[in-house]
């Protein structure tokens, strides 16, 4: 088992490159079992979900040729449907197969994902969406078997909540329906809007991109003639990166990114006294003489993501007076709280709010638990505040999201060691 090893006291320096965004990745591969030809995708990151997306793709039958950071990828030769669990349970993600696998056969299996370590995160609504849409649905066996034999009909899905991907899994359905689909309260995040921008581009006649209204007429169960694209900027990994320079109150910079989905977030930044500068695809944060407390309600985008929640809270620590954070999206993310708390901080949960008090400014390297994919970062970020070494284990969880960690960090002049415990 792996573990990282983080000395403290180091600050960063330099700058860092933010890869292809995971979470945009994802769709854009599963919209791929749509497609009737190759395409080549770009700026892909190299992160554990990706492979287990292509590993996936792989056994329903799509041919890929796969290079660190692009690919060509034919799911035109798609001829399995059933997307098991042993596959699911390793990635929640793989339900984004279940839209176009139905769309396109008119059936499928793909197991349930079961609960994980930030809640319990149903999938009733891409399921109900799927059933207005004319799909039968039974759940069997811990499997969602889904038939719609003469194709899924347009139909109008006004979503109970918003929901990243369930929008997503009901655009790639709606893009191969018969008629026109009205689709309302979709999530607006810049890994949705890439989908239809992409799938549009094949294509797919979809108005209303980048609002919470689309209106898609579908194909009729014809493939898509798919054209060749790159990744956006990954957010979340732009803005733990800026988290190392904003707790460490350090200038440092990331390149490749998009400030324009980062709003929400550098303006907390600002809101905390750190200064931001942004030219062109590059973005520097600059220290601050006294870090302020801030106050962030997690909500869909544009407003704060709660992908980037632990890692402010981790800033927050050494923030001087009371941070607040409210987070509204999920009811069990706050399990890295534990963990900051062993490392010297003082955080009360009350329900969905969590309060980190009126910080102390060093912490106690110990060792600590990865979580979740975020939860990790926030233990990292920690870490180079901390008075000593500390260790993370589980960090099979870093490496799902976030794209050779430990080279970015030497990028930033900070030394983050992978070791491994011995087997006896
Ligand atoms: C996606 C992101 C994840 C991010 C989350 C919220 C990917 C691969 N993952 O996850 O990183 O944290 O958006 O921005 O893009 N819900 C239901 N029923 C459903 C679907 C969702 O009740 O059928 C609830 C969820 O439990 C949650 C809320 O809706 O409380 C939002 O979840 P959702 O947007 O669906 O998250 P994911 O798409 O799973």
């Amino acid at each position: 088992m792996q573990y990282l090893e983080i000395e403290p006291d180091q600050k960063p320096k330099g700058a860092v490159r933010i890869s292809g965004a995971k979470n945009a990745a994802l769709p854009l591969l599963a919209s791929t079992i749509l497609s009737k030809n190759s395409i080549d995708i770009k700026n892909l990151p190299d992160v554990t979900d990706i492979n287990t997306m292509l590993k996936l793709l792989g056994m329903l039958g799509a041919k890929y040729d796969k290079h660190t950071h692009h690919m060509s990828i034919d799911g035109s030769t798609i001829d399995s449907t059933k997307a098991t669990y042993d596959i699911v349970k390793t990635m929640r993600a793989s339900i984004l197969t279940l839209g176009p696998l139905l769309a396109r056969f008119g059936h499928c299996e793909v197991s349930l994902p079961g609960g994980c370590a930030i809640g319990s995160r149903p999938v009733d609504i891409h399921l109900s969406a799927l059933e207005q849409m004319g799909a039968e649905i039974t759940i069997q066996d811990g499997y969602i078997l889904a038939t719609a034999t003469d194709g899924l009909k347009g139909a109008t899905i006004i979503f109970d909540k918003i929901t990243v991907t369930g929008s997503e899994n009901i655009i790639m359905a709606s893009s191969l329906a018969y008629g026109t689909s009205t689709l309302i309260n979709v999530a607006k995040e810049p890994e949705v809007v890439q989908l239809c921008e992409v799938l549009s581009d094949a294509g797919v006649d979809i108005q209303g991109i980048g609002t919470d209204t689309l209106t898609i007429v579908g194909t009729g169960q014809t493939l898509l003639d798919m054209k060749d694209f790159a990744v956006i900027p990954d957010r979340i990994e732009a803005g733990t990166y800026l988290c190392v320079g904003a707790i460490t109150n350090t200038r440092m910079s990331i390149t490749h990114a998009n400030s324009t989905h980062l709003e929400a977030v550098l303006r907390k930044f600002g809101e905390m006294g750190f200064g931001i500068e942004i030219e062109d695809d590059t973005i520097t944060i600059h220290p601050t003489k006294l870090i302020l407390p801030v106050h962030i309600t997690t909500t869909e985008y544009p407003g704060f993501p709660t992908d980037m929640q632990a890692q402010f809270m981790a800033v927050a620590t050494q923030s001087d007076g009371t941070s607040v954070i409210d987070e509204r999206l999920f009811e069990n993310r706050y399990m890295h709280v534990a963990e900051l708390n062993r490392m010297g901080a003082n955080i009360k949960v009350n329900g969905s709010v969590a309060t980190i008090e009126n910080a102390p400014h060093s912490l106690t390297g110990t060792k600590v638990m990865a979580t979740d994919l975020r939860a990790s970062s926030c233990l990292i970020l920690c870490a180079l505040m901390a008075n000593s070494t500390t260790t993370i284990d589980r960090i099979y969880h870093l490496d799902r999201g976030y794209e050779n960690l430990e080279q970015k960090f030497r990028d930033l002049n900070i030394e983050i060691k992978r070791k491994r415990y011995d087997k006896n």
